[in-house]
């Protein structure tokens, strides 16, 4: 893999397709093997996570539910800290074994308001499960006991992840170079 352009900045390569696709393979044979019986509702948090969701779906061989929710509050390579409304959760989670699906946990911040939310429509649980952690800028307390990498501060484009937009469709990870 080579360095590659999106808009502005240079990525270097990061995680190869073929690491990410071992490693959900490996996260969704986990979660298969504890949910066990639980009929998990996965809630996917667009739109960073759309790839990951779609990878480790294929990976559960429990029965299961997938939704699709919205929460944003990301703009440029800098977290806003500001955290708008869920939206697009249908389904009554209540009673029920819920797994949010995300792309990248960086401060923690969307998560831990977004897990606020969710609490108050009465869950049996919720858990988390994030392709990518960042330990070194978490803000908040959180249990992430489903991760597929823990990777240090650097910020990350491709597999879902997009810098302004851009290059998501990339099926590998780069990090920024400068
Ligand atoms: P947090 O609230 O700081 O945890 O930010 C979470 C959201 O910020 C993620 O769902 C991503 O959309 C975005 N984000 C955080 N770090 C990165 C990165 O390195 N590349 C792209 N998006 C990121
Ligand atoms: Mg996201």
């Amino acid at each position: 893999m080579e360095t590659i352009q999106v808009r502005d900045r240079s990525f270097a390569p990061f995680l190869s397709a073929e690491e990410i696709q071992t490693r959900v393979a490996e996260l969704g044979a986990k979660i298969s093997a504890e949910l066990q019986g639980k009929r998990p509702l996965f809630l996917a948090v667009l739109s960073g996570s759309f790839i990951f969701a779609a990878d480790l779906l294929r990976a559960i061989s429990i029965p299961c539910e997938i939704a699709f929710i919205r929460v944003s509050s990301y703009e440029g390579t800098g977290s806003t800290g500001q955290v708008k409304q869920l939206m697009g959760l249908k389904e009554d989670i209540a009673g029920r074994t819920v797994v949010v699906v995300e792309d990248i946990i960086d401060s923690g911040l969307t998560m831990k308001e977004l897990l606020g939310i969710l609490v108050e429509k009465n869950p049996a649980e919720v858990k988390i499960a994030s392709l990518l952690v960042k330990p070194g800028n978490m803000q908040v307390e959180l249990d992430i006991p489903y991760r597929c990498f823990d990777i240090p501060n650097d910020f990350i484009v491709g597999y879902g992840l997009d810098y302004d937009g851009e290059g998501r469709n990339l099926p590998a990870i780069y990090k920024v170079t400068e």
